[in-house]
C-alpha cells in the first residue's frame, strides 16, 4: 500500500506557515489520514499540535481572507474552523491521556504526538501526516497502521485491553470499522473483545445507538452482526436480537434459525438500497417469533400472531435503543405489522378488495413493504423461490391498477362523522361509528366507489334499514378539498 498523499491544498499550507510561526508542530491524524490512504471519501479534517490547539486555530483563521470563522470549545481544549475547501477543520493539542470525543477535560496533560496517537482506538486511525517545514507531507506511522490498511485488519496500537478500557466503546467501533472496511479484527484485538464486553455496559445508550446504526448502514450489515453476536456484545446490547438465534427440534421437525434469516433479510434490503429505518424494519420483522413459538402436531413449527407482537414491542425497542420515536419509528412498526399480508396474499388468488386493504392500511409505505418483503423470501428452494417473486409481481401490478382507480392510499372517506351525524340528526354515538365501519367496509370491498353520490345513498340506505330517518333539511356536500 502506498503512504497516503496530502491533497495539496492551500489550507495545509496555511496550517503549516501558522504552526511554524508559533513554533508548534502540527499534523494531520484519524481517519482523515485512514480515508486518504484507502481513497475512501473523507469527511472532516483533525489536526493535532504539540502545544495549544485553540491559538493554532485562532492563527490559522487570522490567515485566511475574511477571517475565518473560528469556533472555541474552551471546556475541550479545541477549536473548528470551517473552510471551503476542505470541511470542517478541528484543532486539538496533543495528550498523554486516551482520547475521548465527550471527555476531553481542559486539564488533561499535554503530551507528544507519539503519545497523542498511542491513545487512540485502532492502528489505521493512529496515522498522522505532517504539516512542518522540514518534513512537510510525510506519513507518523508508529503502530503499523499502513500494514495493517493494507492486510485489511482491525488492531488496537497498545494492548487492546488497555485500549479497551481506556473507551470500552471501542469495542463496537471495532466492529463497526471491520464492517463499514470489509476488515478482519485481528486475533487479540478480537479475544479482548470477549473478555472485555461487560464493560461495555458503562456506556451511555446514544453512543451505543450511533455505532450500531453505521454498521446497520454499511454495505453488508449482516457482517457486523455476526461479529457482535460471537463476541457476546449483542446479547448485552441487545438481547432480543441474540435470542433469534437456535434451532429447536421436535422429532424431524426443526424451524430456520431466524437470526440468520434475519440477517439475510437486512443484507437483502440493503442490496435494494434501503435507508436506515427500512433496514430496522427488516431487523424487526420477526423478532417476536422466539415468543410466539409453539409447536404443533400436525402443522410443525408455527409463530403466530408475531407480526402483531413485534409491532407492539417496536416502541419499547425504540425507546431502550433511544432510536427517535417520532414518524420514523411508526413506519418501522407498521412495516413490521403488515410484513405476512403481501406474502399471504401471494399465496391465494389476489382479490381487488385484499388490494384495497393493503392500499387502505399500508398507504405511502407501500413500496417500502413490498421492498421488505420481497426481501423476506430467503428460501434455498430457487423454484419456489422464483414462484414467490412471481407472485409478487402480479401483486405489484394489482396495487398500481387498483391505486389508479380508487386511490386508496391516502385514502379520506368522502362520508366523515360529521356528515353522518347531521344527516340522521344524530349525536356522537356507537351508532355514528357503526355507519362509518360500514361505510368503510363497503367501500374497501368494491360493493361502492369512494365518492360522494353512490356513498351517501349508501349512507342513507344503512340508516333507513337501522330505522333512521334523514333531517329535513338536505344534507349539504362538502366542496371539494
Ligand atoms: N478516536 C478514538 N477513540 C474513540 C473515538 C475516536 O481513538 N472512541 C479517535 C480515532 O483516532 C479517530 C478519531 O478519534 O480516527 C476521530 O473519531 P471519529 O470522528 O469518531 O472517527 P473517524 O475515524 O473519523 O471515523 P468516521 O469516518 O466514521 O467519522
Amino acid at each position: 500500500m502506498t503512504p497516503p498523499m496530502l491533497p495539496d491544498l492551500p489550507i495545509f499550507r496555511t496550517i503549516a506557515e501558522a504552526a511554524h510561526e508559533l513554533g508548534q508542530p502540527a499534523y494531520v491524524v484519524g481517519g482523515y489520514v485512514r480515508d486518504l490512504a484507502l481513497r475512501r471519501a473523507s469527511k472532516d479534517i483533525d489536526v493535532v499540535t504539540v502545544g495549544d490547539g485553540i491559538a493554532l486555530a485562532q492563527a490559522v483563521g487570522r490567515r485566511l481572507p475574511g477571517r475565518g470563522r473560528v469556533t472555541v470549545f474552551r471546556n475541550f481544549g479545541t477549536a473548528m474552523l470551517p473552510t471551503d475547501e476542505a470541511g470542517e477543520i478541528e484543532f486539538v493539542g496533543a495528550r498523554r491521556e486516551s482520547y475521548r470525543a465527550e471527555s476531553r477535560k481542559p486539564e488533561v496533560e499535554a503530551g507528544t504526538l507519539e503519545d497523542d496517537l498511542a491513545r487512540r482506538d485502532f492502528t489505521i486511525n493512529a496515522l498522522g501526516l505532517s504539516l512542518n517545514a522540514d518534513d512537510f507531507g510525510t506519513l507518523v506511522d508508529q503502530h503499523g497502521g499502513l500494514r495493517d490498511l493494507a492486510a485489511k485488519t482491525i488492531r488496537t496500537p497498545l494492548g487492546p485491553d488497555v485500549t479497551f478500557s481506556d473507551d470500552p466503546l471501542r469495542m463496537l467501533r471495532a466492529v463497526r470499522f471491520a464492517t463499514q472496511l470489509g476488515f478482519d479484527i485481528e486475533p487479540d484485538t478480537y479475544e479482548a473483545i470477549g473478555r472485555n464486553k461487560e464493560r461495555i455496559k458503562i456506556v451511555s445508550q446514544e453512543r451505543i445507538t450511533t455505532e450500531l446504526n453505521k454498521i446497520i448502514e454499511a454495505r453488508l450489515p449482516s457482517y457486523g452482526f455476526k461479529l457482535l453476536f460471537q463476541t457476546g456484545l449483542l446479547a448485552l446490547i441487545f438481547p432480543k436480537m441474540a435470542e433469534l438465534h437456535g434451532v429447536e427440534k421436535v422429532g424431524q421437525h426443526a424451524h430456520k434459525d431466524n437470526f440468520f434469516h434475519t440477517l439475510q433479510v437486512l443484507d437483502n434490503v440493503a442490496q435494494a438500497g434501503g435507508d436506515l429505518w427500512l433496514r430496522w424494519a427488516a431487523i424487526l420483522h420477526d423478532i417476536a417469533k422466539p415468543a410466539t413459538k409453539r409447536y404443533d402436531e400436525r402443522v410443525g413449527w408455527t409463530f403466530h400472531g408475531h407480526e402483531d407482537k413485534g409491532a407492539r414491542w417496536v416502541p419499547g425497542i425504540f425507546t431502550d435503543l433511544k432510536l427517535p420515536l417520532g414518524e420514523e419509528m411508526r413506519q418501522v412498526q407498521k412495516l413490521v405489522r403488515l410484513h405476512l399480508r403481501p406474502i399471504a396474499l401471494s399465496k391465494e388468488i389476489v382479490t381487488d378488495s385484499a388490494v384495497r386493504r393493503l392500499l387502505f392500511e399500508a398507504g405511502d409505505d407501500v413500496e417500502r413493504l413490498m421492498v421488505l418483503c420481497r426481501a423476506d423470501i430467503t428460501s434455498k428452494d430457487h423454484q419456489r423461490k422464483a414462484r414467490y417473486l412471481r407472485n409478487f409481481d402480479v401483486v405489484d401490478e394489482k396495487l398500481r391498477e387498483i391505486e389508479a382507480k380508487d386511490h386508496l392510499r391516502n385514502f379520506k372517506p368522502v362520508i366523515t362523522g360529521e356528515v353522518i351525524m347531521e344527516t340522521f340528526g344524530l349525536k356522537p354515538s356507537r351508532q355514528v361509528g357503526e355507519l362509518k365501519e360500514l361505510l368503510l367496509e363497503a367501500i374497501l370491498e368494491g360493493e361502492i366507489p369512494n365518492e360522494w353520490e353512490p356513498a351517501h345513498q349508501f349512507l342513507l340506505d344503512k340508516g333507513a334499514a337501522l330505522g333512521l330517518v334523514p333531517g329535513l333539511a338536505a344534507t349539504p356536500r362538502p366542496a371539494a378539498s
